[in-house]
């Protein structure tokens, strides 16, 4: 049987393959490539005898920073152990939720459904599309009926994203319906402003919008998501099934200096739009090896392959070898072994990358 890879699975190439973690160049954790913020590294110092103390229960300061930073009203934030453990007590909330999640999807939705004992439909999104929203046809799903929606913009994996302005009459329905539309935005830093529906929640009671500090600040280790709603009776179900301190007081020291870091913020939206033109020149000078690629929203590209040249397995498998790890997307539903995902990783890395795929595909 192959073995499956999240994107973050350095260690187990490690073991499998004999490379060491360290010198593997990740482009499938979809992590930013620029570093922590250096007001973090130049602060952080000063604050290490803070976990002395158990955190602010209230998270107050941390909720101002994280409203300071998206425009929120800190009153509807709500902190949590990495965007993961927000999507799990959102989906969670309610017993055996009836679920609909837009696919593909990053696997955590399902799971946690079906941890909750709910049922998940998928609403897919459609490769001759090019995997763009159907907003039509979702809202007729959705009047269907459900406990929870669940979305992700931009999509993990095909980095397609739905602008907030064709949110409204979505958002309506699951008002009207008491769905909660959970909107998975771990991307959105990466994206446009048009993209962003945070500004919804103040609008939409169904509204809930979850974001994280892992991808663009480059702090995975960190694990601290927020969540983002108007609507106080969620707020506090999820609040109470939630552990009280599930962010550390190191996370909450860090994450307020890293949110405070104005310029830092600038130089990683600059050079990942940079970056993100960039790598898509070069993937269309692959077009007539038979490369195409979904225009990308975010920090990472879904990038079709050849029906007839190596699988997305055995790419990886090459990729690997070369102390490069990309995402083989044959394990994600409405997807196939003909997909890979990538993240724009240093400008000499991806150059790297993009070789190895033409030399392939040639
Ligand atoms: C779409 C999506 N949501 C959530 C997460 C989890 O992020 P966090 O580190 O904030 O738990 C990931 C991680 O890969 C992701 O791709």
């Amino acid at each position: 049987m192959k073995e499956a890879f999240h994107g973050s699975d350095l260690e187990k190439i490690e073991e499998i393959y004999g490379i060491p973690a360290k010198e593997i160049i990740s482009f499938s954790a979809n992590v930013s490539p620029l570093g922590v913020s250096g007001k973090y590294l130049e602060g952080i110092g000063e604050r290490l005898h803070c976990v002395e103390r158990y955190p602010d229960r209230g998270y107050r300061a941390l909720r101002k920073a994280l409203g300071g930073y998206c425009r929120a009203e800190a009153g509807h934030i709500i902190v949590g152990g990495g965007s993961s453990e927000l999507i799990g007590a959102v989906i969670k909330h309610k017993k055996a939720p009836r679920a609909l999640i837009v696919a593909p999807a990053y696997a955590e939705y399902e799971r946690n459904v079906l941890i909750a004992g709910g049922s998940a439909d998928l609403f897919y999104l459609k490769e001759g599309n090019d995997f763009e929203f159907d907003m039509e046809a979702l809202c007729d799903r959705v009047a269907e009926g459900y406990d929870i929606l669940m979305i992700c913009n931009p999509v993990n994996p095909t980095s397609t994203a739905v602008s907030a302005d064709r949110m409204g009459r979505l958002l309506e329905i699951c008002d009207r319906l008491d769905t909660v539309c959970a909107v998975d935005e771990t991307y959105i830093d990466f994206a446009d402003d048009i993209y962003d529906v945070s500004p919804l929640t103040a609008q939409y009671r169904s509204l809930f919008v979850i974001r994280s500090m892992s991808k663009f600040f480059c702090a995975p280790g960190l694990r601290l998501g927020y969540g983002i709603t108007s609507n106080e009776k969620l707020l506090s179900e999820i609040e109470e099934n939630k552990d009280p301190w599930s962010v550390s007081s190191l996370s909450n020291e860090a994450a307020i200096l890293m949110l405070s870091d104005r310029e830092y913020i600038k130089k990683v939206k600059t050079y990942m739009s940079g970056e993100r033109e960039r790598v898509c020149k070069m993937l269309d000078d692959l077009s007539s090896s038979g490369i195409s690629y979904i225009k990308p929203r975010a920090n990472f590209v879904l990038v079709h392959l050849p029906e007839k040249g190596p699988s997305s397995r055995a790419l990886f498998e090459l990729a690997v070898r070369q102390r490069m790890m990309i995402r083989d997307c044959s394990d994600f539903k409405g997807l196939d072994d003909t997909y890979i995902r990538f993240c724009f990783m240093d400008r000499k890395d991806d150059d790297r990358l993009l070789s190895l795929i033409k030399e392939t595909y040639s």
